[in-house]
């Protein structure tokens, strides 16, 4: 299955060529992808998986960037007629901080939420249609030093960012887990 997958990715890179030369749009960041990254935080609340009514989980080490204490939760969700992959990450915080104390008061240690949700086909075929974004503890999308919405694809066609980094990752370009190669 992974070799399937990664000939798909390789001759699709092929066809298309330079990521960003394909349509000159902002990879991330437009109005349709806060739009979007709004609608994805909905979701996520009615999933419970972000907000006041969040289910809570058992954080574990972490790394950089995404802090140094993390729950992270699979899960498949519904946009309009669109059903993907979702993964949410919980990212707490500061360096050093341990489990009791996120334990004892988590939405004091909270940072931000990372979220991956799998658009449907043709999104972004070379990186595997994922839509990424990045959530302050309030729900409002964070920002880049530049003042540019982390929303969608984030950051296609640059050395660094969502994209660059977990091409690192197993075919799926997910680092935590394979099930999704596995399914
Ligand atoms: C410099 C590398 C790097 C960058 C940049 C990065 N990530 Fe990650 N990401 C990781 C690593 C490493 C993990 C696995 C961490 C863990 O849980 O132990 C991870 C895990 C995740 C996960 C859980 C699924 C998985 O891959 O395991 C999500 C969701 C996620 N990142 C979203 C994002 C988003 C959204 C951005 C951009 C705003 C981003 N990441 C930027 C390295 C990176």
């Amino acid at each position: 299955m992974r070799t399937i997958i990664s000939a798909a990715v390789a001759s699709i890179a092929i066809a298309t060529g330079p990521a960003l030369a394909q349509d000159g749009d902002m990879a991330f960041g437009t109005e349709d992808d806060i739009a979007y990254a709004e609608l994805l935080w909905d979701l996520m609340e009615a999933e419970r998986l972000a907000g006041p009514n969040m289910i809570r989980a058992f954080p574990y080490m972490g790394t950089e960037p995404h802090g140094m204490m993390l729950e992270t939760f699979y899960d498949v969700g519904t946009i309009g007629d669109h059903t993907g992959d979702l993964i949410v990450k919980r990212n707490f915080g500061p360096e050093g901080v341990s489990v009791d104390e996120v334990l004892s008061n988590p939405d004091g240690h909270l940072g931000a939420y990372t979220v991956m949700f799998r658009r449907e086909d043709g999104y972004d075929p070379e990186n595997l249609d994922w839509f990424w974004a990045r959530y302050n503890p309030d729900g409002s999308i964070a920002e880049n030093p530049m003042g540019m919405a982390l929303a969608g694809r984030v950051a296609r066609g640059m050395d660094e960012g969502c994209i660059a980094c977990h091409q690192g990752a197993a075919d799926d370009m997910v680092f935590t887990s394979d099930h999704l190669i596995a399914n």
